[in-house]
């Protein structure tokens, strides 16, 4: 059923229809108001215009809900694939006029953008026209794409044409590895659907509306922030806009492996369990896992659902950042095949403990923004992945936060490769609409669409629900919400949150308590704390004690300081390399005495933007919190985390 949004943009004769008003239907709206005078046509307007916002704020209590047309395919690159990016069309559009009339009412006819009309005759009157308009690269943020766009924020139109000529038993999807924020998605005039949410993939089925030859894929991309979105308003990063990860054709047999799960059992390093599930016609086939290079293969039955679940034992080399061993793993149904690389491992806690594979680890960690580093704007690419984690191992890290969003595929398998374990996120920040539906029901989705992902990534061990979000009833049952979701979509990793510990002074002793009642819920602590920086001097950590609710390992998920390479003074003076090289070395003093510590991941690996820091010649739009900065220096603080880190490799584990 096309969503109401869709039914609202039907133009006005949908409501008679939406509300079965006892209207008469008209031949047209137009007819309709031409029959009323000025003061009522306005009065009419005001009073369609309240109720619509009214039915709005009832239905969508909070604007658009995620239209996810297809379910999401897994392992996109092991697929039969086109790609689309490269240089596409685009319109700048701040004011909408590509999709709403100058009464804010949803275009139907040819002045709609999507219908990339051409005039048939001099006289004819249209005022867009994609292809003597500039062009975008796909994939890539707008805002670093042109000095006009840095700050923008509204929509922007894309338009790419292309032929495809599909085998007619095959089925055709279109995949967007992410878009930021809101995409509405057109081919060839017609309305596929819309997604939600910057960081996350999604994808539409095409078969029966691809042409040989001549297709135009128009997507509206709208990156306004809004409170109830998430995340919301306010964040300490930049809100770059566009389509900022690849764009993809998956040419699939009618009948497909949609999606998989191959990991080991929860606390086993030998049991793989896992599910498998087809779509299509077929849905009734045997299927087989091969992981030929360890003798394994084995067949299963799938069920009139084309759903199978799967358990079996093995004996394999276990994926660990020491040895980060990836499998080739052959995935097959009578009508359909890829292979994945694989990694097993098992992780758990136990206590105050994380055991990876059985065995207690110490998670020596950075936290990184999904910015590119060595140029400026969304990183997305094989590359962009290589040089980030690099860094990180050669800072002497295990770990990375990625933050406060699903980072690129790439990333993820990248960490795969690499041997780095990862703290993935999604972007519930700072202060959301925790009483609204939608706002949950979006951040459940992105939750989800994370986790089908990337959930066959050894790598991934930790799913974050939050970062920095204020106690109280609202928020801990929408955050308790998602912490439920997470288990039960995937039983195998941990859940956290970056939560924020409070201080209590007693006769000069300072204590941090980790007391948030969420913490009953998650499996791993997070904490955020800025001691030397938003709050007291650096040299107060070396005396600070931390105590916790609860037996659990703690995380701390963030600390720092910023300073500006290559700007030097004494350990005192701000924004000098001296003073977050004294903070970290205070912080280090702090945190070897905290007993239940189990990891860290500094905030962060590279200076990156944000429209939050505006100090002239210091900031300039940019957290300069970074170890290194964002052109690829390294600061002296680097150096200090490296020495530690060296130190825990060598005497681990660090209790
Ligand atoms: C917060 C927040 C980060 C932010 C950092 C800072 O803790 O989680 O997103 O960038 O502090 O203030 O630098």
């Amino acid at each position: 059923m096309p969503t109401l949004r869709a039914r609202f943009s039907s133009g006005l004769s949908s409501i008679s229809e939406a509300f079965g008003f006892g209207f008469n239907v008209y031949e047209s709206p137009n007819v309709f108001l031409e029959t009323l005078h000025l003061a009522e046509r306005m009065s009419l307007m005001n009073n369609l215009v309240s109720c619509l916002t009214l039915v709005g704020c009832l239905v969508f209590p909070s604007g658009p809900v995620v239209a996810q047309v297809a379910p999401l395919i897994a392992n996109i690159s092991a697929r039969q694939t086109t790609s689309l990016d490269g240089q596409w069309q685009a319109i700048v559009d701040p004011y909408d006029v590509g999709a709403l009339d100058y009464r804010a009412q949803p275009l139907k006819n040819h002045q709609g953008f999507y219908k990339n009309y051409k005039p048939q005759s001099e006289l004819e009157l249209v005022e867009y026209d994609f292809d003597s308009s500039g062009q975008l690269h796909v994939p890539g943020d707008w805002n670093t794409q042109r000095e006009s766009l840095l700050f923008y924020e509204g929509s922007v139109w894309y338009k790419r044409s292309f032929d495809y000529a599909k085998s007619p038993k095959n089925r055709l999807f279109l995949h967007f590895g992410a878009c930021n924020y809101l995409a509405a998605v057109y081919l060839n005039g017609e309305e596929l659907g819309e997604h939600e949410g910057g960081f996350t993939p999604f994808d539409f089925e095409i078969t029966d509306r691809v042409r040989a030859h001549g297709n135009f894929l128009v997507l509206r991309i709208n990156n306004s922030r809004g409170k109830d979105q998430v995340p919301t308003i306010n964040t300490d990063w930049w809100n770059y806009g566009g389509i900022t990860r690849p764009v993809t054709l998956v040419d699939v047999p009618e009948t497909f492996v949609q999606d998989y799960f191959v990991q080991l059992e929860k606390g086993s390093t030998r049991q793989i369990k896992g599910w498998l599930q087809l779509n299509g016609p077929r849905l009734q086939q045997n299927v087989t896992i091969r992981i030929p290079e360890a003798g394994l293969s084995k067949t299963f039955q799938t069920d009139s659902k084309g759903h199978t679940e799967f358990a079996f034992s093995s004996d394999l080399t276990l994926w660990s950042p020491e040895n980060p061993k990836l499998y080739s793993v052959e995935i097959a149904s009578e009508t359909d095949q890829l292979e994945d690389r694989i990694g097993f491992r098992s992780i758990e806690v136990r206590g105050t403990d994380i055991l990876l594979n059985g065995k207690p680890l110490f998670l020596r960690g950075i936290s990184i923004h999904e910015e590119a580093p060595l140029r400026s704007g969304r990183a997305w690419s094989e590359d962009d992945a290589r040089t980030l984690l690099s860094w990180a191992k050669e800072l002497g890290c295990n770990f990375v936060r990625l933050a406060h969003y699903p980072h690129n595929e790439a990333m993820l398998r990248m960490a795969d490769l690499m041997g780095v374990l990862v703290w993935g996120e999604v972007p519930v920040y700072w202060t959301i609409r925790w009483e609204n539906p939608s706002t949950l029901h979006n951040a459940e989705n992105q939750l989800n669409e994370m986790i089908a992902r990337d959930h066959n990534r050894a790598a991934l061990i930790i799913y974050s629900v939050a970062n920095e979000t204020p106690i109280n009833d609202a928020r801990n049952r929408f955050l308790r919400q998602l912490i439920q979701d997470a288990h039960s979509a995937d039983s195998t990793r941990l859940v956290s949150a970056a939560l924020q510990a409070h201080e209590v002074t007693d006769r000069n002793r300072i204590t941090i308590h980790i007391d948030d009642p969420i913490g009953s819920d998650l499996d791993v602590l997070g904490n955020n704390e800025y001691i030397g920086w938003y709050v007291r001097r650096p040299s107060d950590a070396d005396s600070i004690d931390w105590v916790s609710e609860y037996d659990k390992p703690l995380i701390m998920s963030e600390f720092g300081g910023d300073a500006l390479f290559g700007y030097h003074g004494d350990v005192l003076t701000r924004w000098t390399e001296e003073y977050q090289e004294n903070l970290y070395e205070h912080q280090i003093v702090m945190l070897k005495r905290i007993p239940f510590l189990r990891g860290m991941t500094p905030w962060i690996l590279k200076d990156f933007r944000s429209p939050r820091r505006t100090l002239p010649r210091i900031e300039d739009y940019f957290n300069r919190k970074g170890l290194v900065s964002d052109h690829g220096e390294k600061k002296k603080a680097f150096f200090v985390l490296q020495r530690f880190y060296r130190e825990l490799q060598i005497a681990q584990p660090l209790n």
